[in-house]
């Protein structure tokens, strides 16, 4: 039992719920963050029978919303043991004919708000000698995606960002680790207009559930693993990525992704 909170951005659905149900269950505090107000009541409804559950509405893609967000922590006085940053957000369709503000805005999300919280809540974390970081970034973080190509590219920086992170964390009893789950039953696909990308189309029910890719990054987060990738076919595409021709993965991955 601990008095320091876990931070969970993006806990209003999908894996981040799943992961908030976890943390709670275990008896971690929580501190959640999303836009959906409804949503994150809601949650804090369910869970508070566990823990104490604090939400915070916001929108991490909005630089004045996340200064809002550190400035309640500070008012609060509130420390964390855990920060999850899953919050994320895709956008299908080309690059030059997607709409910028709404790429802007994904890339602020998956990658600004993210490297913002490390920073900010970090050294306390190195201060006492505890924390734990769970980065939620994706298979798609390994490969190019024509047709998702700053999606793609953000959660690379994620992967890169988290590997690196962990090493500078060597010793300090502070560890990263980074969450790289393949297509999820969540609401990401609807959001991000993906319903007749041939990634989702006809899948349905056999992709993977939000709850098994949540205990799988909770459990490599507890036990200090650098990077998890969620399914065995998953680590095993990882894993063919290594040694095939760029250009070939490039290409079979647009054509996976492309309406079909
Ligand atoms: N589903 C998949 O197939 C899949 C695969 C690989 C990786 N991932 C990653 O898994 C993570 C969680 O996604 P999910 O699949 O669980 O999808 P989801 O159900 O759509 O959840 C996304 C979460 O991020 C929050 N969010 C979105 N934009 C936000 C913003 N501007 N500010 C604050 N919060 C925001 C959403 O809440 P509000 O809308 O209430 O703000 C929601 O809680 C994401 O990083 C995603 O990239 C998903």
């Amino acid at each position: 039992m601990t008095n320091n909170y876990a931070l969970i951005t993006g806990a209003s659905s999908g894996i981040g719920a799943e992961l908030a149900r976890l943390f709670a269950v275990d008896g971690i505090p929580l501190l959640l963050v999303a836009r959906r107000q409804e949503r994150l009541h809601a949650l804090q409804e369910e869970l508070s029978c566990f823990v104490d559950v604090k939400v915070f509405p916001c929108d991490l893609s909005d630089t004045a919303s996340r200064h809002s967000l550190l400035a309640y922590i500070a008012e609060e006085r509130m420390t964390f043991d855990y920060l999850v940053n899953n919050a994320g957000c895709g956008q299908f369709g080309a690059i030059a004919e997607n709409d910028w503000a709404a790429t802007e805005q994904m890339l602020q999300l998956n990658m600004l708000a993210l490297a913002q919280l490390c920073r900010q809540l970090l050294p306390p974390m190195i201060k006492r000698g505890f924390g734990r970081v769970l980065n939620v970034a994706s298979i798609a973080a390994f490969q190019p995606g024509p047709g998702m190509a700053a999606y793609f590219a953000s959660k690379a920086f994620v992967l890169s960002y988290s590997e690196a992170l962990a090493f500078e964390l060597k010793g300090s009893g502070v560890s990263a680790t980074c969450l790289c789950p393949g297509a999820t039953q969540t609401e990401f696909f609807v959001r991000a207009a993906m319903d007749d990308s041939g990634l989702v189309k006809g899948k349905g029910k056999s992709l993977a559930s939000a709850r098994t890719v949540a205990m799988q990054g909770y459990q490599a987060m507890n036990s200090g693993k650098v990077v998890t990738v969620h399914g065995l076919l998953n680590r095993l595409r990882v894993f063919s990525l290594r040694t095939a021709p760029r250009s070939m993965v490039t290409a079979i991955t647009a054509a996976v992704l492309k309406a079909k």
